[in-house]
């Protein structure tokens, strides 16, 4: 792990300009810099990168981000290789941080294991090639299959001796330590002595991302009832099988190059289509894709296209939980094959030309898709037929909205015409989804903030009722609540330092109103930022953008980035345009924090007066009504000054 100190030097010396710029051809506008996206297609340019802020937005397609998350973007690297890279480039020398034992030991495992795993794939590939059984036995059937040397090399094909023990001896001989030679599943013991557990197959090793095995499948040659047709490694420090996608190595540049990701079930189905020239193809192993898989995914290409035998259980598996995809703003296409076949005997049977064009051609969407066989499936029962109008408005709300507004529009215009049934009417389910879901999300935040605990206690008496009518106000509404919560963050970002009166700044005004952080806000995110602004500010440092721009929660950093506004930036010549006629912007800040706060102050009074009047509405004692009653009084005086208030001020 980079040491802190390090982190902070290579973070010092970040120029946004020199390291995009590296990438993308920029021309400097104003005090910001343009360039074409590189994330999207685009002929004239939207891609702003703002060298005072750090930070990068691209207004065509959104996307946003600082120069590690560039480099995480835009070179697919992690956090650590980016911060590697920059280390490399600016000269600064990496020191490592200090680990805990545990740690240690971990990764202490994880390296062994990686050492075994690279000693075994050796030791199956030659045996393969090198030995009178491996050529007899594996290698005919490998050639029988149709594969070329060419491909077992580039996938490192291997085939495991039909004997008791060969490789454990190997490996034994060669130091390696029988522990961590059964963790990796390529031994195990019996009878108290070691044995190989890949006895007689052919083996597929399985590569990460940066091409290290991590694991193997071994076939069985002749199929036998008694035997499992693959042995898998088990779950291992480097063997997460809701992390691996086995391919993804051999067909990254691919998945970029072509911006789309072939989904397929099985190994030999993967080596088929590379050697038939189609690369851009990566396998689940026949099982439910995870969120993890998708995210990998992501990183490559939104676009993922599932290959599958449509009558197959196979299709079943995978279209479970797909609706994840949704979320996750991926955009899932499905082309199904004949029964019997599978995309190894289909690319054979077709060749390549006409595979690609079957692929092209065949290409369904999946929600789609699913609308259509649940259909057939409810044929003629309307309760049936109910249900499933919910359920696919219930996807619909999936869509992230903010990502793929279009997309959602598109959808519901569709499955309405499927489903004959009126636009308007789906259009108001989906949204009645939508606000449920950030109700409860709300809700979700605010319980987990009144008790300072996650995941318990939710359920207040604003959570989701699903049964609610469906009603568009509210849901603009409680955008409109994110959009100031947000607003109030940035000033706070932007100005906290500035002065507020000759005593005090900005964040002293704001954090004075904010006294308990909790009822002030509800995004949890948001809460968090708030929070840690806090401690720093009350420390004595002095947290900017910056503070949050680079760190190291990613989703704090990503979060920091997207409150920035670019649009906010004056260039230095409107101050001599328009001085005299207008307020310079350094005035502007303080309308600009009074209205946040206003609109935050004047929810928090709403929702009080909320609670009091649900209070009113039980029976009380003399005495406590009266006190009731003079709440209400005096929070409708605050709401009133406030509302007067802000009439003066631009209310967002
Ligand atoms: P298939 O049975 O379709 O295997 O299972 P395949 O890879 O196409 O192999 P061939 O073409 O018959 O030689 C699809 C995938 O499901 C997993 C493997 O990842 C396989 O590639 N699987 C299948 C197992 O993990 N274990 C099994 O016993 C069977
Ligand atoms: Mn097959």
């Amino acid at each position: 792990m980079i040491a802190n100190q390090t982190i902070q030097q290579i973070l010092s010396r970040i120029d946004i300009i020199e390291i995009v710029g590296t990438f993308v051809k920029l021309k400097k506008r104003g005090v910001n810099y343009l360039g074409l996206c590189p994330f999207h297609n685009e002929k004239s340019p939207s891609f702003t990168v703002s060298p005072v802020k750090e930070i990068y937005k691209c207004f065509g397609c959104g996307r946003s981000g600082n120069t590690i998350s560039f480099l995480m973007e835009h070179e697919k690297y992690s956090y650590a290789e980016a911060l590697r890279w920059l280390a490399a480039r600016y000269n600064v020398e990496i020191e490592e941080k200090e680990v805990s034992p545990e740690v240690r030991q971990q990764q202490q495992m994880a390296d062994s294991l990686y050492i075994i795993n690279t000693f075994a794939q050796k030791f199956f590939s030659d045996t393969l090639f090198g030995s009178e059984e491996g050529q007899d036995i594996g290698l005919s059937y490998l050639k029988e299959r149709g594969f070329n040397e060419e491909i077992m090399r580039k996938f490192q094909l291997g085939y495991g001796p039909d004997q008791r023990d060969v490789f454990a001896r190997a490996a034994l001989a060669a130091q390696y330590n029988l522990e961590y030679l059964q963790k990796s599943g390529l031994v195990v013991v019996r009878d108290e002595r070691p044995m190989d557990n890949y006895r007689g197959r052919i083996i597929f090793p399985i590569h990460n991302q940066t091409g290290k095995v991590i694991g193997f499948g071994a076939r069985i040659i002749r199929s036998n009832d008694r035997a499992p047709k693959y042995i898998n490694t088990p779950e291992n420090e480097i063997y997460v099988k809701s992390k691996i996608l086995y391919g993804l190595y051999q067909a990254r540049q691919a998945i970029d190059r072509q911006n789309e990701c072939l989904l397929v079930e099985g190994y030999t189905d993967v080596i088929s289509l590379h050697q038939a020239g189609i690369e851009n193809v990566v396998a689940s192993g026949g099982t439910s894709l995870t969120v993890d898989q998708l995210r990998l995914i992501k990183k490559y290409t939104k676009h993922l296209t599932i290959i599958y035998d449509g009558d197959g259980a196979g299709i079943k598996a995978a279209l479970r939980g797909l609706d994840m995809a949704l979320e996750e703003s991926l955009d899932v296409k499905l082309v199904l094959i004949p029964d019997k076949e599978d995309p190894d005997s289909y690319v054979r049977k077709l060749g390549a030309a006409a595979f690609r064009d079957f692929v092209a051609a065949g290409k369904k969407d999946f929600i789609l898709f699913q609308l259509e066989v649940a259909l057939k499936d409810a044929a003629g029962d309307s309760g049936k037929k109910a249900e499933l109008v919910n359920q696919m408005a219930e996807t619909i709300a999936k869509i992230n909205k903010t990502e793929d507004f279009t997309r959602q529009q598109d959808y519901i215009r569709q499955c309405a015409e499927i489903l004959r049934i009126e636009e308007e009417g789906l259009h108001s389910l989906v949204n009645k989804f939508i606000r449920g879901r950030i109700e409860k999300q709300e809700s979700r935040a605010a319980a987990q903030a009144a008790t300072g605990e996650s995941g318990i206690g939710v359920g207040t008496s604003q959570a989701a009722d699903a049964t609610l009518p469906p009603d568009e106000e509210s849901i603009s509404l409680l955008l409109r609540h994110e959009q100031n919560e947000r607003g109030m963050i940035r000033v706070l970002l932007d100005f906290g330092l500035k002065a507020w009166d000759e005593q005090s700044s900005v964040a002293d005004y704001i954090l004075a109103e904010c006294i308990d952080l909790y009822e002030m806000i509800d995004n949890k995110r948001l809460l968090k930022i708030l929070d840690l602004y806090k401690n720093l500010y009350e420390k004595g440092q002095e947290p900017t953008t910056k503070s949050f721009l680079y760190h190291e929660d990613q989703e704090l950093s990503t979060l920091a980035v997207s409150i920035m506004d670019l649009n906010l930036e004056i260039s230095p010549n409107w101050k001599n345009h328009y001085e005299g006629k207008i307020t310079t912007p350094e005035e502007l800040y303080r309308e600009d924090v009074l209205s946040t706060m206003h609109y935050v102050k004047l929810r928090k009074i709403k929702r009080l007066m909320e609670e009091n009047q649900q209070d009113l509405a039980k029976p009380h004692e003399d005495e406590e009504l009266m006190v009731l009653l003079q709440t209400h009084r005096h929070l409708k005086e605050l709401e009133i000054q406030l509302t007067r208030h802000m009439g003066t001020v631009i209310v967002k």
